[in-house]
């Protein structure tokens, strides 16, 4: 069976129409799936009705998936697919201002995921479950395609050099109280590569995110200001992907040749997607990230 696809834009992404992640295994058509993710770096497919152990089974075909919350859990409670939502436990959504709706605000800020942990993930499988009426698009941006495009003068600033990341950082660019919350302290800081090397088909790609504060080399402001005349090249609308989420659909990005954000929504309005990370591993790259 061939996997038939159309491109999400012209540098980056594709729809893949006919297939059912259900049916997907190791032997059985995985293989096809993540030639595309290697090649295209971020999969669209529609309406998938994935349960959460269909969605944790996929998940595994890429990897071991990511438990930010292991440390948290009482012996024998189980692993629970991650929420992006603002659905409380008795249905209402959280108010715009509460911590757990300006957490989902810091999604907003272009990333990649959990660049801030010990070991960063490959991929998000991400999955709609209640899309609000209108706005709540998830954004996608190549930094694959933004680095092979970069003026060099600015790719001399930033080649061969690290980037520290910290999960606060991102929290305090929303709220200082946020910020302040032991989640964002479970980690220490981390340092990675700037540009990292895909090792299936030796692709370069930036790899930045809102978690970095600081860049080898340089002091804090100046290497705050090339952070953000990197993301605002990277991020420039020619790299971007905007999907407006319907109910079932599934993104599947690569979290090392693109960032991601969320966009806002009328906050008075349930949004919920199921989201699971994969972490990287030596295959994918992680040993030659870092430093
Ligand atoms: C995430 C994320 C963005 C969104 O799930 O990691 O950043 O659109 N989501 O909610
Ligand atoms: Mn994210």
């Amino acid at each position: 069976m061939t996997l038939e696809t159309t491109p999400l834009t012209p540098q980056f992404g594709v729809e893949v129409h006919n297939l059912q992640l259900a049916d997907v295994t190791a032997d059985h058509l995985f293989p096809e799936l993540r030639a595309l993710f290697e090649e295209h770096s971020a999969l669209l497919l529609r309406g998938q009705d994935l349960s959460n152990e269909q969605h944790m089974a996929l998940a595994t075909l890429f990897g071991t998936i990511e438990d930010r919350k292991a440390d948290e859990r009482k012996k024998g409670e189980a692993f629970e697919v991650p929420e992006v939502s603002n659905v409380q436990a008795d249905g209402s959504v959280s108010g715009e201002m509460d911590l757990h709706t300006l957490n989902l605000k810091t999604n907003m800020l272009w990333h990649s995921d959990s660049t801030f942990l010990p070991v960063p993930a490959l991929t998000n499988i991400l999955i709609s479950r209640i899309a609000p009426s209108s706005g709540g698009a998830t954004e996608l941006a190549s930094t694959r395609a933004a680095w092979a495009e970069m003026p060099e003068a600015l790719r001399e600033k930033i080649r061969g050099r690290g980037i520290s990341h910290h999960y606060a950082v991102s929290r305090a660019k929303i709220s200082e109280d946020l910020a302040k919350l032991p989640m964002f302290h479970k980690w220490p800081a981390q340092h990675w590569k700037a540009v990292l090397t895909n090792p299936v088909n030796g692709k370069e790609s930036l790899y930045i995110a809102s978690h970095a504060y600081a860049v080898d080399g340089y002091d804090e402001a100046e290497g705050a200001a090339l952070l953000d005349d990197l993301m605002t090249f990277c991020t420039q609308d020619r790299y971007v992907y905007s999907h407006d989420w319907h109910e079932n659909d599934v993104l599947i990005w690569d979290q090392r040749a693109v960032l991601h954000r969320g966009t806002p929504w009328p906050y008075d309005e349930p949004r919920k997607l199921t989201s699971l990370c994969v972490s990287l591993s030596d295959d994918d790259g992680l040993s030659e990230i870092r430093l």
